[in-house]
């Protein structure tokens, strides 16, 4: 999609998108275009309960009187509810509407409201914003129908703050090709997506400044991430551990670290899944997808931080190599892991991408990602991701940042009386525990190999992907979770 920032009374052809207030009079370009087409916009509200509720759309076609094709009410909501989230979900739903049709161009005429919190300039490029997002496709593998093109090719949001709308939209669109990226490594496949393709697309972020290395299996092994290793040991693809580094801040300044479990595919392995459990798991590398992602929009909107992003990549296969139930590992820790279920995997990967990123990089924190439990889904659904942390004021930035990008997430307890749940009598921890708390024990699990250092893990196995019906930013199967907020916290907390 083509984004520009104009100022106003440049309308061109195509649609034209007008903003109404909840229950408020045609204000502005929406009353200009009423009184264009001898009140057709009126009538059209009057017929059809369009009030302006936030994100409610109503499409004038082929209206008498306008130079455009069509004219699209966008409900704004109450104006002072009005902020960055509202505004992207409004745009959504009428670039949602848009693309269903053959329109090619589509102007934004509208006034931010008074008392609305948001300055024109945020109003403007957030609304191209939410249009970009949600118009996202992974069309790689179809052949798209002559009536499912998506011709809407052209974004043009009038402004009178235009010079700072494309100040934001600079690194806005950042985001927004990271978020995409994001989506298109968790669509992908595994039998195309497998540890050492991920490895090489991460790779890829060299062009943009970030440093990537990548370590093979003899290389894991010297190291002595036999966890990681033992995952991967069942697959006809090689494990693999990606590091990338993004170094804008100050030279030598402690950096702060993401790490995220990349299963490429999750069977389960010996512990084998069942049909229906098992579908979607190309979809268990979500956590590494949103770190790569993340390490994109910094790189891309120069941010001003050191910042490494740690993948572990591996394919969960039961085989004749497999590991097994029963078998114990020694971790790059030293610790020792009994294992009593294959298919609790992403902890045992984690474990030495954890301990491998303390001790080499002795981090202002490290933040994992990871879909690591069907517990979570359990416990809050799609709507929250679960935080689990060692440490109060890296959770509250957290949380408050989840709440200002639209992806929040919610807080459970970590504590000894669930750490005992991981107690091995033969090893130094199992990767199970009982049947209860199952997100927070496999937090427990990971804790252990933290070292101390301020850590926060996101169980994002509810939000990366949806089954079901779509949210209206994200259309597709996989939603990039994670890149959002981890960059507000960045861009907010951490940056010089
Ligand atoms: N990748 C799964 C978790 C998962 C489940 C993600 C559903 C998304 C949707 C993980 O590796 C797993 O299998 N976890 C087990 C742990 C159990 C064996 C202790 C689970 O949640 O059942
Ligand atoms: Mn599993
Ligand atoms: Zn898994």
């Amino acid at each position: 999609m083509q984004v520009s920032f104009v100022t106003p009374g440049t309308t061109g052809p195509g649609a034209l998108v007008v903003g109404v207030t909840a229950g408020g009079p045609l204000v502005g370009a929406a009353a200009r275009a009423n009184r264009e087409t001898g009140g057709a916009l009126k009538r059209a509200m009057d017929v059809s309960r369009f009030t302006g509720k936030a994100a409610q759309v109503l499409e004038v076609l082929a209206p008498h009187g306008s130079k455009a094709s069509r004219i699209v009410l966008m409900g704004l909501g109450k104006a002072d509810r009005l902020d960055t989230n509202a505004v992207e979900r409004a745009a959504a739903a009428v670039v949602g509407k848009l693309m269903s049709g053959s329109e090619k161009r589509a102007t934004f005429a509208i006034d931010v409201p008074p008392r609305a919190k948001i300055s024109a300039a945020a109003f403007a490029a957030h609304l191209a914003f939410g249009a970009v997002l949600c118009s996202y496709r992974f069309d790689v593998y179809r052949k798209v129908k002559d009536d499912e093109q998506q011709t809407l090719k052209e974004l043009v949001v009038e402004t009178k703050a235009a010079a700072s709308a494309r100040k934001i939209w600079s690194d806005l669109s950042a985001l927004a090709e990271s978020i995409y990226f994001a989506r298109d490594l968790v669509n992908e496949p595994a039998n195309v997506l497998f540890p050492d393709e991920f490895a090489k697309r991460a790779t890829g972020l060299a062009k943009l400044g970030v440093k990537v290395d990548v370590l093979d299996v003899p290389a894991m092994k010297k190291l002595g991430m036999n966890a990681l290793v033992g995952v991967g040991q069942g697959s006809a693809h090689d494990s693999r551990l990606a590091v990338m580094q993004w170094n804008g801040g100050r030279k030598g300044q402690q950096p702060v670290a993401f790490v995220g479990k990349g299963v490429c595919f999750d069977t389960g392995g010996i512990s084998l899944k069942q049909p229906a459990p098992m579908m979607g798991m190309k979809g268990d590398m979500g956590g590494a997808a949103a770190v790569v992602g993340l390490m994109r929009t910094l790189a891309a909107r120069k941010a001003k931080v050191n910042a490494v992003g740690v993948i572990g990549l591996v394919e969960n296969m039961p085989d004749g190599k497999a590991q097994r139930p029963n078998d114990i590992v020694k971790s790059m820790s030293g610790q020792t892991i009994e294992i009593l279920n294959t298919d609790a995997e992403g902890r045992l990967v984690l474990s030495d991408a954890l301990w491998y990123t303390q001790s080499k990089f002795k981090p202002k924190f490290m933040i994992d990602l990871a879909t690591l439990t069907g517990a979570i889904l359990i416990a809050l659904g799609t709507e929250h991701a679960g935080l689990f942390s060692n440490n109060d004021e890296l959770s509250k930035r957290i949380m408050q940042a989840g709440r200002e990008e639209g992806e929040p997430v919610w807080r459970l307890p970590l504590g000894d009386a669930y750490d005992r749940a991981i107690r091995s009598k033969i090893a130094d921890m199992k990767n199970i525990g009982g049947p209860n708390a199952g997100s927070i024990t496999a937090a427990q699990f990971l804790q252990r190999f933290v070292n101390g250092v301020p850590w926060a893990h996101l169980d994002i196995a509810g939000v990366a992907w949806q089954d079901g019906e779509t949210k209206p930013l994200s259309p597709s199967w996989a939603t990039g979770w994670g890149v959002r907020v981890l960059n507000r916290l960045v861009a907010d907390h951490y940056e010089n």
